[in-house]
């Protein structure tokens, strides 16, 4: 499969984008102290099937241990892949929520996106931490463009993040979308050369830093799926799906 998508194919995934969005809209206003995350995936997946899409996390991955949900949920130090469970969401939490779409269900096109949501009331420093990383999803929308080199941007994300105070997620990366949940390139958001790569009109990536108040170092967990710190740092987690263009990029997630 081309790593460029035709102009129909970018319409397409523009009408999956916005449905997919709305979903995470909804299921991100559910999330307040006293639900459990299963009840947040459980309302994203509802919501999905309405819309005549198809969970695309659900089965991902090696076939002995399937990712069993169609939400992430990851809280607190937790970076990426937490899966829903019985949970109960406290005052003080921070959640990534994360979710990804086939849209239409026969025939479509794969979407991803995230946002990390506060638990009531949260201190300074988290409140700092979920607005820098939303900021560096910023930076990589305002400088993406045909032409551009990907590294150059990258550079541009991590320098924001590190002066912040913040450190950014090395082993975990962003990636293209749209055939399937992960296509190439991958799509690192910080200063790594070989991973180099000239931006193309039709390039449709899943942009997504992850960021930490501590230490970047990751361990995943004994599920076999959550991506946590190692410090045991707070981390939070934004993502949108793009399509490159001549001018800059249209925002698919929308
Ligand atoms: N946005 C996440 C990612 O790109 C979600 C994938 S969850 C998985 O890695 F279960 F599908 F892996
Ligand atoms: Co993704």
């Amino acid at each position: 499969m081309s790593l460029i998508k035709s102009e129909a194919e970018i319409k397409q995934l523009r009408e999956g984008g916005k449905i997919l969005s709305s979903v995470l809209k909804k299921v991100a206003k559910q999330a307040k102290a006293g639900v459990t995350t299963n009840e947040l995936n459980d309302l994203a997946e509802r919501l999905i099937l309405m819309a005549g899409g198809e969970p695309s996390f659900k089965g991902y991955g090696e076939s002995n241990n399937p990712y069993p949900a169609t939400l992430c949920t990851s809280v607190n130090d937790e970076i990426v892949h937490g899966i829903p469970s019985d949970y109960i969401l406290q005052k003080g939490d921070i959640v990534s929520l994360d979710v990804g779409m086939k849209y239409p269900r026969e025939n479509g096109l794969y979407t991803d996106m995230s946002v990390t949501v506060p638990i009531g009331k949260i201190d300074r420093s988290t409140k700092n931490l979920i607005k820098v990383t939303k900021q560096s999803l910023d930076i990589w929308l305002k400088n993406i463009k045909a032409g551009k080199n990907l590294n150059d941007i990258a550079k541009l994300v991590q320098n924001y993040i590190e002066i912040n105070g913040f450190s950014v997620v090395r082993d975990l990366v962003g990636h293209g979308v749209g055939h399937d949940v992960h296509e190439e390139p991958q799509i690192p958001n910080y200063d790594s050369p070989h991973f180099d790569l000239e931006l193309k009109e039709g390039m449709v990536l899943a942009l997504e830093p992850m960021v930490c108040l501590g230490d970047y170092r990751i361990r995943e967990k004994r599920d076999g799926w959550t991506y946590a710190t190692l410090d045991g740092s707070l981390s939070a987690h934004f993502e949108h799906t793009i399509a490159v263009t001549k001018g800059g990029c249209v925002v698919i997630t929308k």
